[in-house]
């Protein structure tokens, strides 16, 4: 037998490393996450949570997980609590994810409006749960290629992540090449220039498309939304399945509350329609739904 295969696992628990999870502390993990952004985790989530989590605890070099739920209580906690908060959220994108959005977006959205934005009609688009900034860049290219004169005839995309470490990354707009594989080259040699290093060559969004776009971070379940005009165009995708079914319901009236007659929301492929938001929308399209 090796000497590693010889170790008890009490022992092996015992490393400095290694960080054991109560099911007490992860209750308490997964209470304040739900309390503080909305998202619910049920049991099959410890591991996940657990190797998300135990980088802080090394980080911090904090004796393990009941120390650092104590922290995160504390007023001396509250830095903590932004990585506890992008540590645990799930930020999976890409380019062109679940395309058919944005084919409806210029062909039945944007195209029919043209003649009104271009003599004036300001166009408000929203990226909720933006992540990376793929989303919104995609919503910004997709609309250049139609309304070059975008910019100067008021139109704006407003991309909001509640998790700061997602939000630096679509701030800079630079991304790898493995990342670039869902966009299509005329709108790689349009909308980007070359970026990254020797060593690890990229891509960055030029100026033109990154100037319609403000990244600010918002948490879709805080009691209010700071913003004060009304949407064209509403896309939260992948983001609601992370709500309980109350919570989901709450933001969809919301977002028809803060959006325009005849106005557009684009759901994610699992996400549906709920709550009193089932009767102010109709469907028109795969998870893409109008404001009646
Ligand atoms: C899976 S990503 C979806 C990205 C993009 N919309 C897409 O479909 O490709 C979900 C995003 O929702 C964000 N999120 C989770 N809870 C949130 C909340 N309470 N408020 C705002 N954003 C939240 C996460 O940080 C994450 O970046």
């Amino acid at each position: 037998m090796s000497a590693a295969l010889a170790i008890p696992p009490d022992a092996a628990q015992a490393r400095p490393n290694h960080f054991p999870l109560e099911v007490s502390e992860y209750q308490r993990i997964v209470a304040r996450l739900e309390n503080m952004t909305g998202i619910t985790m049920g049991a099959d989530k410890r591991t996940l949570v657990h190797s998300r989590l135990q980088r802080r605890i090394r980080a911090l070099a904090l004796p393990g997980f009941r120390d650092y739920c104590d922290l995160l209580e504390r007023p001396e906690g509250q830095v903590e609590q932004t990585h506890f908060v992008n540590a645990l959220t799930t930020n999976l994108t890409s380019f062109f994810r679940e395309s058919h959005h944005f084919k409806h977006f210029v062909e039945e959205a944007v195209q029919p409006m043209l003649p009104e934005l271009k003599s004036g009609r300001k166009l408000r688009i929203w990226s909720s749960g933006c992540s990376t900034g793929e989303e919104p860049f995609c919503i910004a290219m997709m609309l250049l290629s139609v309304f070059p004169q975008a910019f100067d005839r008021n139109a704006r995309i407003l991309a909001t992540d509640i998790d700061s470490s997602v939000l630096r990354t679509a701030f800079n707009g630079e991304y790898s090449q493995e990342r670039m594989k869902g966009v299509p080259d005329p709108l790689l040699q349009k909308f980007f220039a070359a970026g990254g290093s020797e060593d690890a060559p990229g891509y960055r969004v030029n100026d033109e498309v990154r100037r319609l776009i403000a990244f600010r971070k918002l948490n879709l379940n805080a009691s209010s939304w700071p913003m004060r005009g009304k949407f064209d165009m509403i896309f939260c995708r992948n983001t609601l399945i992370y709500f309980d079914d109350d919570r989901q319901s709450r933001i969809l009236k919301r977002y028809r509350d803060i959006m325009k007659p005849g106005g557009h929301l684009y759901l994610g492929h699992s996400e549906r329609l709920s709550g009193p938001a089932e009767k102010s929308f109709k469907r028109v399209g795969t998870t893409i739904f109008q404001a009646v």
